[in-house]
């Protein structure tokens, strides 16, 4: 009989859940890895009695925890968050990340600045040397200035398209747009890439992650897991 194939994703996303404390305020990232490490709260809070407060970094996350009877407060409630555990798309040896694949870059990068402790999980293929290399930076943008920025990123390098889906601009959570960024050498400089973008007028935060990650878990195909 052949052997199920093990989902990097999934043993890194339980690994990283298993070093959530008791009694901690846990911002719950959001994606397809996030994804295994919801199941794994639940599963710790059933089977070891875990309480936790989570805050979501997105309405789908919200959703999902709620389905699994995680209890949730907001940022009105709280002044900081003492681990947080959300994926990536690339991160580098400084821990620097690019993200918001999912949309939710912004309520990720809010609820990071406030995180005492910050767990990124991945799996293996999520490593890369230069950040901007194996996946675009996307760019929260105002609907009305998106052309406005979009030339702006072009000065800076970068060709950026409008994210779409089914023929219409993606909404974010907050009503946003997303400007796909490829820069064609990737991001040299990541803390000066991230100042150059928010200054643009329009832009309402890029999926930089700079100096944001303490904390790194890799899930490889062999069912590895480095933390
Ligand atoms: C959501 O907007 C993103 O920042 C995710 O954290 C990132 O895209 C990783 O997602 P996956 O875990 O689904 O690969």
């Amino acid at each position: 009989m052949a052997t199920p194939a093990i989902d990097p994703k999934a043993v890194a996303g339980r690994a990283a859940a298993d070093l959530i404390p008791d009694g901690a305020v846990v911002g719950l990232g959001t994606g397809s890895t996030v994804h295994f490490v919801l199941l794994r709260i639940a599963e710790r809070m059933r089977g070891e009695g875990l309480r936790i407060l989570g805050v979501p970094t997105s309405l789908d996350t919200e959703r999902k925890a709620r389905e699994l009877s995680i209890p949730l407060t907001t940022l009105d409630d709280i002044e900081s968050i003492d681990v947080t555990v959300d994926g990536a798309d690339e991160i580098d040896s400084r821990f620097d990340m690019t993200k918001g694949g999912g949309g939710a870059l912004l309520r990720e990068k809010v609820v990071a600045s406030i995180t005492k402790r910050q767990i990124a999980v991945v799996s293996a293929n999520k490593l890369v040397e230069r950040l901007g290399t194996t996946f675009p930076l996307p760019v929260e943008v105002v609907p009305f200035a998106r052309g406005v920025v979009r030339r702006a990123l072009l000065q800076l390098g970068a060709e950026a398209t409008l994210r779409v889906r089914d023929g219409v601009a993606v909404r974010t959570d907050n009503g946003n747009e997303i400007l796909d960024a490829r820069f064609p050498d990737g991001i040299p400089d990541t803390s000066a890439m991230e100042r150059a973008i928010d200054r643009i007028p329009g832009v309402v935060e890029s999926g930089l992650f700079v100096g944001l990650a303490h904390v790194l878990v890799i899930g490889h195909p062999d069912g590895r897991v480095e933390v």
